[in-house]
């Protein structure tokens, strides 16, 4: 969708035109991943999800990517009433929600999940598995309907599980494409199984696996190659990020010279993007003067999506036009105001986000009817940090 009015030429760099591989892309404003919890309990997309994806489309966005879907019927989901892309009958039902929001002319990604020991609810097997034997930090996360007390002590996955789960990443995107989706996102972000390898306390592995960061990502690195060999046709990306949903602290030890290794050599695998989550996406890192997904356009030259409160427009803009970024995802924004992108154009004030739209379950209508009877709501800015809405 073509957006007219005011804003565009206040804003041109959010408001041109993209491309990713054949993928086109009216604006560069994407709909960032987010976890909704909204799908039947064996992981079928529904209904109202099709329609909670076509308003984001209809609203304006450039392009939508879904929340993490689960690749296997083993220790991949997550969370209760998650979505799954893990058998035929699981990516048929995300059918309609693809129509959906192809009918309103937007192009929609899909993101890929394995959760390793961040698992608050799994309908397949009991346990969870991660780089190695730690207890996660942090509490269940209730915005995903889980318990706020700890996590269950994983076991170490074992060499042959772990190339199951390469296969069945490289599976779940072939499903992916042959539905009908545009392109597909790696989960490698957020505290989850492939940042589990890549994080320094929960990868305590003695083989090629573990040690230095040239080891810590190679697990990264063969579910990319996986992926890519699996949808050679479409865009293929991953997100990346340093802190996590139950570890809003963690940091990347050694700074960019991480970045230097973890970029290229994820990069050297064949992919199209890299999607960089942050808290403010905009901050610079370890000292340099760039944001992590600057950095990652530094080290790669592909094209990077830049994340984590850009929903200030004039930021989003900036992001692009200071080359810290190549699009901008948009998350609480998004969920606040799905038509966020033909307000800015018109010139209009989008809906401010309110923390009670995601909590206490995610909900449809954003829990629409407790918000707008607190329409003050709760500062942002507290409520991010206790609860880290951020992954
Ligand atoms: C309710 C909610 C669910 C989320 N679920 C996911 C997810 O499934 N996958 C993911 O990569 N990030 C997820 N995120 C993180 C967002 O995509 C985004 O990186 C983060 O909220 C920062 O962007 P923002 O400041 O625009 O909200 C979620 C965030 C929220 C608020």
């Amino acid at each position: 969708m073509t957006l007219t009015g005011p804003g565009v030429e206040i804003y041109p760099h959010i408001f041109a035109q993209g491309e990713l591989r054949s993928v086109k892309m009216a604006n560069r404003c994407i709909v960032s991943p987010m976890t909704r919890t909204s799908a039947t309990e064996d992981g079928l997309a529904t209904e109202q999800m099709a329609e909670y994806y076509a308003r984001f489309a209809r609203g304006g966005w450039g392009m939508v990517i879904t929340e993490a879907a689960y690749i296997d019927l083993k220790y991949s989901q997550g969370y209760t009433f998650q979505p799954g892309i893990a058998t035929n009958e699981q990516a048929e039902s995300w059918r309609k929600v693809i129509d959906a929001v192809h009918a309103e002319g937007a192009p929609i990604f899909m993101q890929i999940f394995h959760g390793g020991a961040i698992n608050q609810g799994n309908n397949w097997v009991e346990g969870s598995i991660s780089a190695s034997a730690v207890t996660p930090r942090g509490e269940q996360i209730p915005r995903y309907r889980g318990a706020g007390t700890g996590f269950q002590t994983p076991r170490e996955i074992t060499r042959d599980e772990m190339a199951q789960v390469v296969e069945d990443f490289g599976h779940a995107a072939r499903r992916a494409v042959e539905i009908g989706f545009d392109g597909v996102e790696v989960h490698g972000a957020n505290g989850y199984l492939l940042d589990q390898f890549l994080t320094v306390h929960t990868n305590l592995r003695e083989d090629e696996y573990g040690g230095p960061i040239e080891k810590r990502v190679k697990f990264h690195c063969e579910v990319m190659q996986s992926v890519r060999d699996a949808a050679p046709n479409v865009p293929v990306g991953v997100r990346i990020s340093q802190t996590k949903v139950n570890d809003l602290t963690y940091v990347w030890p050694d700074g960019d010279d991480d970045a230097k290794v973890v970029f290229p050599a994820i990069a050297a695998t064949g992919i199209d993007f890299f999607d960089c989550s942050a808290h403010l996406g905009l901050d610079h890192v370890f000292g340099t003067d760039r944001s992590l997904s600057g950095l990652a356009r530094r080290h790669t030259g592909l094209p990077v999506f830049a994340n984590g409160k850009l929903h200030d427009p004039e930021l989003a803009d900036r992001a692009i036009a200071e080359e810290e970024g190549d699009f901008v995802a948009i998350a609480k924004g998004a969920l606040a105001d799905p038509e966020w992108p033909q307000k800015i154009a018109a010139g209009l004030e989008p809906v401010p986000f309110n923390p009670a739209m995601v909590m206490p379950f995610a909900t449809l209508d954003c829990n629409e009817a407790f918000w707008k009877e607190n329409p003050s709501g709760v500062p942002d800015e507290p409520v991010v940090a206790r609860d880290g809405v951020e992954s």
